[in-house]
């Protein structure tokens, strides 16, 4: 068996900055009630029509991978989280293979579709792919572009003012004998009691049966039309995320102190020897609560929802490669990614940087 390290990191975020002001002209909101509830202060939306999430996960994946000093011919197997896919199907990773131009047909690519905790599932599977021997340099990215499907109307309004477009990617390699950067471990947990409280329903193939009380946009008549999406989806605006942020708000509280402890334990560690602790950026007071649950330090918990919003699968990596940037985390430290969010799905990942 191998060792599995992170070799090489990258983020990128469009220009356009949206501060909540911005949103006041489209909605009933205000920069106070958005201040107050998440932190966020602003977000970036990427350019419509000129950029979309494949190319958003490009940009972060060219720095990985020349962080990572490598080609981008080397990569072995491309693993792509995002919940705003470019396509509904084929997915991004067969995108990103031919945007960054990587030709072999020797290569894998592999959509995951966790949402928050994508990237702390791709993670994982990277790592088990590195730890086995079969692949040598796997690149994973995070990338959303939210800005596509929201509603930024009233309707939509405790949604809309969350998410942010962003992306970030990482290289994965086998660790040299001598390196401290080790991988320690990756925990998953998921429970589908709860998937309609977080979830963009349709256009799918559900046809209504999960909830025959819910007004899904159906009218039932035709059996040989489309029922995707209907005309009725969309004038009843059923065709945007749904969330039921309290009992997210709930629930995630739980289960991020839990499976940052679970790492650690299975560790041998305590939360006083993590030098920075990578949380998915969902509400800033969801991570102050994780902080003050755990007893840790400031500088133990990276935010920077304050100035991306909650980029989902991507903002793990944008935040992980920021704190990195910023000199916050050297070769050795340790440090625990904890994501939480729609399906319900949750996990963490400890490592050596
Ligand atoms: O990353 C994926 C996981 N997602 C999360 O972790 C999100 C978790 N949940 C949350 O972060 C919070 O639940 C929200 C920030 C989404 C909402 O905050 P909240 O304190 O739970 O608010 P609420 O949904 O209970 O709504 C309180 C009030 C409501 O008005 P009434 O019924 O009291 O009159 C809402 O209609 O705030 C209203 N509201 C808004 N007002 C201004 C909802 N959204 C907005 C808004 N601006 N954007």
């Amino acid at each position: 068996m191998y060792r599995s390290k992170i070799a090489g990191i990258g983020h990128y975020v469009p220009e356009r900055r949206v501060p909540n002001k911005e949103l006041e002209n489209l909605m009933d909101t205000s920069d106070e009630w958005i201040v107050e509830r998440t932190g966020i202060s602003e977000r970036r939306f990427g350019k419509r029509y000129e950029e979309n999430t494949t190319m958003l996960g490009a940009k972060a994946a060219r720095k990985a991978i020349a962080d990572a000093g490598i080609e981008a011919s080397e990569i072995d197997f491309i693993i792509f989280a995002t919940l705003s896919p470019d396509y509904f199907f084929p997915g991004c990773g067969v995108l990103l293979q031919r945007e960054l131009g990587i030709t072999s047909t020797e290569i894998g690519a592999l959509d995951v579709r966790n949402q928050c905790s994508g990237f702390v599932y791709g993670l994982s599977v990277a790592d088990q792919f590195i730890k086995t021997g079969h692949y040598k340099n796997i690149l994973l990215v995070g990338s959303e572009m939210h800005s596509m499907g929201l509603d930024f109307s009233t309707r939509g309004r405790n949604v809309s003012v969350i998410f942010g477009d962003g992306a970030g990617a990482v290289v994965l390699q086998p660790a040299g004998d001598s390196e401290p950067s080790e991988i320690l471990g990756t925990y998953l947990h998921a429970d589908g009691t709860y998937a309609e409280e977080l979830a963009f329903i349709s256009p799918g193939a559900h046809g209504g049966v999960f909830g025959q009380d819910q007004d899904f946009g159906f009218d039932k008549e035709d059996n040989w039309k489309s029922i995707f999406v209907t005309e009725k989806m969309l004038e009843d605006g059923l065709l945007y995320p749904h969330m039921n942020g309290q009992l997210v708000f709930k629930t995630a509280v739980q289960k991020f102190p839990a499976v940052i402890m679970e790492a650690l334990q299975k560790a041998g560690k305590s939360p006083e020897d993590l030098k920075i602790l990578i949380p998915h950026q969902a509400n800033l007071r969801i991570s102050q609560f994780v902080q003050r649950r755990l007893g840790l330090k400031d500088e133990q918990v990276y935010s920077n929802i304050q100035k991306y919003g909650n980029t989902t699968a991507a903002s793990i990596p944008i935040a992980l490669s920021e704190a990195y940037s910023e000199g916050r985390i050297q070769r050795g430290d340790l440090v625990c990614l904890a994501a939480f969010g729609s399906g319900f799905t949750w996990g963490s990942a400890l490592f050596n940087w």
